[in-house]
Parts: structure tokens; sequence; C-alpha cells
């Protein structure tokens, strides 16, 4: 395992923030094997150091990340009386305490969704401060158009005092109905309503990639299967200010 810096292994080991864990490591709060250390980038060993805060040693909180592939007809929630949930289509064997979607899809959209226990990572994906972009497939009732690509380029007034940042629209060369969408915010039934806006109805809606991170075409839908660090890393990817 590769070595990491202090104040990012303090943060993860104790599920706090990065500068809450800065914090730590100035009031000289934290020792590494034993010996107090205040460098935030000094470079932790995970496999053979020990690191503890206050005196008492912390082990590392293991988070879990799933990516699955949602099927239509799920609710992104934990929980619902009327309705399955994306919980509902967790393997016994990934099933614990404290996981939820990262992010909402419509119940009538497929694609990925990230389940995790890790709040703060889903707080770094949500924030509307972030911009991190998610990409669509999606199919309109009539052909896209030139017009509808350019008021997509241009943001869009969506009403209700909401606004969507500039997105990107790529009409498919196969099929003038189909096409992908990139935007960079998760405001309510987003991409349905910026085609309502342009006199269209989604009739199907497939979310493909949040940041870097693509689903996995090998999951079914209704499938999931735990992502690696750096597949986790990915969902950053593209970002902008
Ligand atoms: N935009 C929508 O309209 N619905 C979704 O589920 C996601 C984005």
């Amino acid at each position: 395992m590769a070595k990491i810096r202090l104040d990012k292994a303090v943060a993860d080991y104790a599920g706090i923030t990065r500068s809450q864990a800065r914090e730590l490591l100035k009031s000289k709060r934290v020792a590494v094997d034993g010996r107090m250390e205040k460098l935030f980038d000094y470079k932790f060993d995970p496999e053979h150091q020990s690191l503890a805060v206050d005196g008492r040693e912390l082990c590392a909180v293991r988070h879990l990340y799933l990516m699955l592939h949602k099927p239509q007809g799920y609710l992104s929630a934990t929980r619902d009386r009327r309705a399955p949930t994306v919980l509902d289509l967790v393997p016994p064997e990934y099933r614990r305490k404290g996981l939820f979607p990262a992010g909402r899809l419509d119940q009538d959209t497929e694609g990925l969704v990230l389940l995790t226990d890790d709040g703060q990572l889903a707080h770094r994906i949500l924030s509307p401060r972030r911009h991190i972009p998610k990409t669509y497939f999606v199919t309109l009732d009539r052909p896209m158009t030139c017009q509808m690509a350019e008021r997509f380029a241009a943001g869009m007034d969506l009403g209700g005092g909401e606004v969507s940042s500039p997105a990107r629209l790529e009409i498919s060369g196969e099929d003038p109905c189909s096409g992908r969408v990139v935007i960079y915010e998760g405001i309510y039934h987003q991409i349905k309503r910026m085609f309502q806006r342009c006199g269209a109805q989604v009739v199907y809606l497939k979310r493909l990639a949040m940041g870097g991170l693509w689903l996995d075409e090998a999951l079914e839908p209704g499938q999931c299967r735990p992502i690696a660090e750096e597949e986790k890393n990915r969902l950053f990817m593209g970002e902008t200010d």
C-alpha cells in the first residue's frame, strides 16, 4: 500500500474533514508510532505505522463504495413504503449501516448510481459549489436540433429561480432522436426540464458517467459491484469551476 499524506490519513482514519485533521496536527495532538508529528505532508505508511490522536490509537475507517446499475422503477432513497429503493438491490454481503445513494436519479431513469456509507465523499460529490460533469444518454419524442444544443450551451432558465450552467448536447449520428448530454449540477428533473423548455419530452434517460467514472457495461440493470480506489478518484475528473 502506498504512503499517504498525514493530514489525509488523520481525516480518513478519524472520519473528519481535512481541515479538522490539520487543526489536530497544528495543536500537536497527533502521534505517528508514538511520536508527535505535525507536518501535513508527512508521508504516512498505513501498513507499517500506527496513528494516534490524544494518545488513542485510530484504525482506518473502511468505507464501502458500490457502483450500481439502477434499473427503472427504483427510487434513489434508502427506504420507501410504496416503491422499491436502490438499497433493495444490494446483495446481503454488501449491506451495511449507513449505506445510501450519493445523488438521485428519477424513478424512471436508469444508470450509474454510487452507493456509499462515506458521508464526506457524498458531500464532495453533491456540494452545489462543485461542478462535476454528469453524462447521460437521452432519447426524445422528436429529433434533437442544433438550436437545442445552442440553448444547452448557453445555460438555461428552468423556472422557479433555477438556472442550469452551460451544458453539452451531442446529437447521435445514428438516431436523431437520441444523444448525449453533459450537465454540471443535480437540479431536480434537470434534463427533462431542459428539453421541456425546448418543446420536447424525454422518453428514455440513462446516466452513463459521473466525472470520469463510467458505468461498467458488464453490470446488468440491478447489479452492483465495489469500486477500486483509483475508480473512486475518477469521480472528480473533469470538474469545472
Ligand atoms: N435529469 C433528469 O431529468 N432526471 C434524472 O434522473 C437525472 C437528470
